[in-house]
């Protein structure tokens, strides 16, 4: 049950830093049904940017402490913070370490997922001895929660670069028509297999992606190659939900009875490609409508989410940075709506 609780207000207000901006005033109490409360937090593409020596890009350092402080503030703490993936922005240990150290100021523990940003250099050797393995899955009250690597490639791809530096610039870029698809590839597929065959229908599984496990806009690679497969695998649970980053802006869709969710990043927005219209082989049938802010607007649809899994079903509530806040949850039939801005035809941000 969750309720908004005035006092509650005030006391995050009296800590000062940025109380007054935080949308979550909510106050869980004991869930009396079934299902228990599971509160996550969740950051994303931070893309730590070094310039020279001990000095990195001041925004992207700027959204991701924010986030961090803001994150520190919910009462009470969420179950876990997720860190979506492009913590670096060219896969540096100093970029790495950087971002590395501003997240360690959480006072929840936290899951990492690989982005493409934080691994083509090294091909996540330094991620991994940061922040562990690339993918693994756990159980928390009564839910199963997957964490992929789904920023693979092709060997052939990896193999045909002079440096390691050039392949990390190759894959960074947009509309690059050097660069590769991203995938989860079979050795992955076949742990995924493993992993789900011990987990019954009726239990809500939660996929945590760094790439969208569909197929939306390839030369953006908003895109996984072997999506098909991996939605056929997950879509035998009755409640199955994919949350992935990656894309900076906000998107949901379903699928059969997979529905997706994206996250915000808090470096920059990624615009809505008008290509997207162009796309029609590539582009999913989207079941319900996207709402939209502003990518253009200077800090607009840059944040980061708390995401409400009690029941099974994750709602997202979009802590907008420079916009007003968004909750995109499940209807009655299950799938994701926003049903405050969905329908809005002008984008309703705060104007400084
Ligand atoms: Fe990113
Ligand atoms: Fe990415």
């Amino acid at each position: 049950m969750i309720v908004n609780n005035p006092n509650r207000r005030g006391f995050l207000k009296t800590t000062g830093l940025v109380a007054a901006t935080l949308p979550f005033t909510q106050v869980k109490l004991a869930w009396a049904g079934a299902h228990p409360d599971i509160n996550i937090a969740y950051i994303s593409d931070s893309h730590i940017q070094q310039i020279k020596g001990a000095k990195f890009v001041r925004n992207w350092d700027r959204g991701l402490i924010r986030a961090v402080a803001e994150t520190n503030l919910l009462d009470p703490q969420p179950d876990f913070v997720v860190f979506g993936g492009d913590l670096a922005q060219l896969g540096k240990k100093s970029e790495l370490d950087h971002g590395a150290e501003m997240m360690s100021k959480l006072r929840a523990p936290v899951k990492y997922v690989m982005g493409e940003h934080d691994f083509y250099l090294d091909m996540g050797r330094y991620w991994e001895k940061l922040f562990g393995p690339q993918w693994y899955s756990w159980d928390h009250k009564g839910v199963h929660f997957v964490v992929l690597n789904s920023i693979l490639t092709y060997d052939e791809w990896v193999n045909k670069w002079p440096s390691d530096v050039e392949r990390m610039n190759q894959m960074a870029g947009l509309d690059n028509p050097n660069g590769s698809p991203f995938m989860v590839g079979e050795a992955q597929r076949k742990w995924l297999e493993k992993d789900l065959s011990k987990v019954s229908k009726d239990t809500p599984v939660v996929v945590f992606s760094h790439s969208p496990l569909q197929k939306i806009f390839k030369n953006w690679n908003f895109w996984t190659e072997d999506a098909e497969q991996l939605q056929k695998m997950l879509g035998r649970f009755s409640n199955v939900n994919v949350i992935y980053g990656h894309v900076h802006q906000i998107q949901y869709n379903r699928i059969g009875n997979i529905n997706f969710h994206s996250v915000m990043a808090t470096a920059w927005p990624w615009p809505y490609p008008e290509s997207y219209a162009q796309a029609e082989s590539h582009l999913p049938v989207l079941t319900v409508p996207m709402n939209r802010a502003d990518p253009f607007h200077e800090r607009d649809a840059t944040g980061w989410q708390l995401i409400d899994v009690h029941t099974g079903r994750p709602t997202l509530k979009y802590n907008l940075y420079n916009n007003e806040n968004r909750i995109v949850g499940p209807n009655d039939k299950g799938v994701p709506e926003d049903r405050t801005y969905a329908k809005r035809t002008t984008p309703p941000q705060k104007h400084y």
